[in-house]
């Protein structure tokens, strides 16, 4: 079979010794060579299960997102169920969708509800917060309100993900939050909002559990200070009719290594409530990825370097900007331990993924729209990884976002749709989903750069692994640009006895896949022979693998 791995097995100390059977690609000859990397998968060192949520999404009525890239309307000529595109519908439901987070983002704290529910026909139109760019299309700009809350929470049942709705707190009262919640789960017949949602077709509860309060609060949702936005959240969320359900409260946390931010929030929370500074799920953290090596982006722009046309130093200082999401973690965790001794508020990473400036865009006038290469299906790889690595501490994640915007997993225009690298990486990262994550070590040679005449260095592999059924799941990505990493997996404390790798890669870093080119770069699978504990695997440059093991 083209393309297949075929090793001779051995163990750790025999590995000088080890004799590899190189795959009919290139310069295929039989040859012997010594393994530069090593990865050590823990059976005995279970850590928790990896939330399904963690690989959730985000949508925002922003750009191109839910007007082309969601919603079509019933209307359209782009096959559709109920107006929402069904390509997409298709590819969430593929990716096992778990969560998606609407309405924002910064839209979020600009949204009255209520312009989107009851008849179409009746629903005002207003000023988008986003008010696009002179190439923009005025849907995108003056939001006519026809995609709504129900459409929404259709949307989410279509594919298989819960709804994760935003509030607004910087420009509506409490009430409305309150009113919201109503509307979205109280029991039918029950109150005057339940019969409004019935006369649009949803007599039965949303029974919406994620409630997001606010978002960057610090920021486009009211520039509060972190005490001032405590109270506020106090304010928006005690007493909120809860209808049977248990409400998931996400408040809105950290950008980045904002620590002051955690700190001052939970401090003031806790004040109130020492004892029992729950009632909330998450507390939500961003983060984005800037290349730095081309300089601070300016104030309102997206980034400075470029989606598509970039050099190795742009690939490294890119991800290396992605890789600080583990230091991220854990250190907002540690300051989060200081109130909560039992840690039952978990982090809410909803808002992830590497920002370019303008020029890549599928759809020109679509802001914020980039073209994902197979640089960002690395980052992606990495990040997906670092969050399964802390299981316990990521309760949700969401990709920014799903379509036609930042690290978009589609890209999508009027009847024209293509699964981007991104999307790839959710595919292949699927199995991940609800497993018990494992222990894993990884040592491999650095990667040396040059970046503006100094040295620097990154990691060589990285990855994560999760259990489940007797299969094991190994996702690896090894970010040199040109160099593989020839590695010895030890599965510590089961054998293997059958496996396949899925590959994500190109000899060309700057792969991506457009509307006319769609399936430029898709991931590859073949059939590995295990047998036993340990296994030699090359991991080819610019690379993300999903390796999936039966074991004994
Ligand atoms: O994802 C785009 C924007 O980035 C969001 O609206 C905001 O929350 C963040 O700053």
């Amino acid at each position: 079979m083209p393309g297949r791995r075929e090793f001779l097995i051995g163990s750790t100390a025999g590995l000088a010794a080890l004799r590899l059977k190189w795959p009919p690609l290139s310069s295929q000859l039989t040859t012997s060579r010594i393994a530069d990397s090593h990865i050590d998968v823990l059976l005995s060192e279970p850590l928790s299960t990896i939330s399904p949520n963690i690989y959730g999404h985000f949508t925002e009525n922003l750009g191109g997102v839910i007007y082309d890239g969601v919603w079509v309307g019933e209307d359209s000529k782009v096959p559709n169920q109920y107006g929402i595109r069904s390509a997409l519908i298709e590819q969430l439901r593929r990716i096992k969708a778990s969560v998606i987070r609407w309405p924002g983002g910064c839209f979020a704290d600009s949204y009255d509800w209520r312009d989107g529910v009851g008849p179409r026909e009746n629903r005002p139109r207003r000023t988008n917060f986003w008010n696009g760019s002179p190439q923009s299309p005025a849907i995108h700009k003056y939001d006519p309100n026809q995609f709504g809350t129900d459409d929404f929470v259709r949307f989410c049942r279509l594919t298989g993900a819960e709804p994760y709705l935003a509030a607004n707190v910087r420009s509506l009262p409490a009430e409305e939050f309150d009113h919201w919640v109503e509307y979205c789960n109280s029991p039918e017949g029950s109150t005057s909002l339940a019969d409004l949602r019935k006369a649009g077709g949803s007599p039965q509860p949303f029974n919406v559990r994620y409630w997001g309060v606010g978002n960057e609060s610090w920021g486009c949702g009211g520039e509060f200070t972190a005490q001032e936005y405590a109270v506020e959240f106090r304010r928006y969320s005690t007493w909120l009719p809860r209808y049977g359900q248990h409400l998931q409260l996400i408040p809105s946390g950290p950008n980045d290594d904002d620590w002051t931010w955690t700190r001052a929030f939970l401090e003031e929370i806790t004040q109130k409530r020492p004892a029992h500074p729950s009632g909330i799920y998450g507390l939500a953290l961003h983060h984005y990825a800037w290349d730095l090596s081309r300089g601070i982006p300016q104030i309102g722009t997206t980034g400075n370097g470029d989606a598509i046309k970039f050099e190795p130093v742009d690939w490294y200082e890119l991800l290396h900007q992605g890789s600080l999401m583990e230091g991220l973690i854990e250190g907002h965790w540690q300051v989060m331990g200081e109130f909560d001794k039992n840690h039952d508020i978990k982090l809410i990473v909803d808002e992830w993924g590497p920002s370019y400036r303008a020029g890549s865009e599928a759809t020109p006038g679509d802001i914020l729209e980039q073209t994902p290469t197979l640089r960002d299906a690395v980052f992606g790889g990495m990040t997906l990884d670092t969050f399964n690595r802390h299981p316990e501490k990521v309760a949700m994640a969401n990709c920014a976002q799903l379509i036609n915007c930042l690290n978009s997993l589609y890209l999508a225009h009027e009847d024209r749709f293509v699964v981007t690298p991104v999307g790839r990486v959710f595919e292949m990262y699927t199995a991940h989903q609800g497993n018990q994550a494992l222990r894993t070590m990884m040592a491999a040679p650095q990667v040396h750069y040059d970046r503006d005449g100094k040295p620097a260095t990154f990691w060589g592999l990285q990855g994560s692994a999760s259990l489940a059924n007797k299969k094991l799941v190994l996702t690896v990505v090894n970010p040199h640009v040109s160099e593989p990493r020839l590695t010895e997996i030890a599965i510590r404390g089961a054998a293997g006895k059958s496996g396949t790798v899925t590959t994500l890669t190109s000899p060309d870093i700057h792969a991506h896949n457009t509307f006319d080119q769609p399936n430029t770069l898709i991931p590859k699978r073949d059939n590995i022979n295990v047998k036993g504990p340990t296994l030699i695997y090359e991991f080819p440059p610019a690379s993300v693998s999903a390796l999936q093991i039966e074991l004994v």
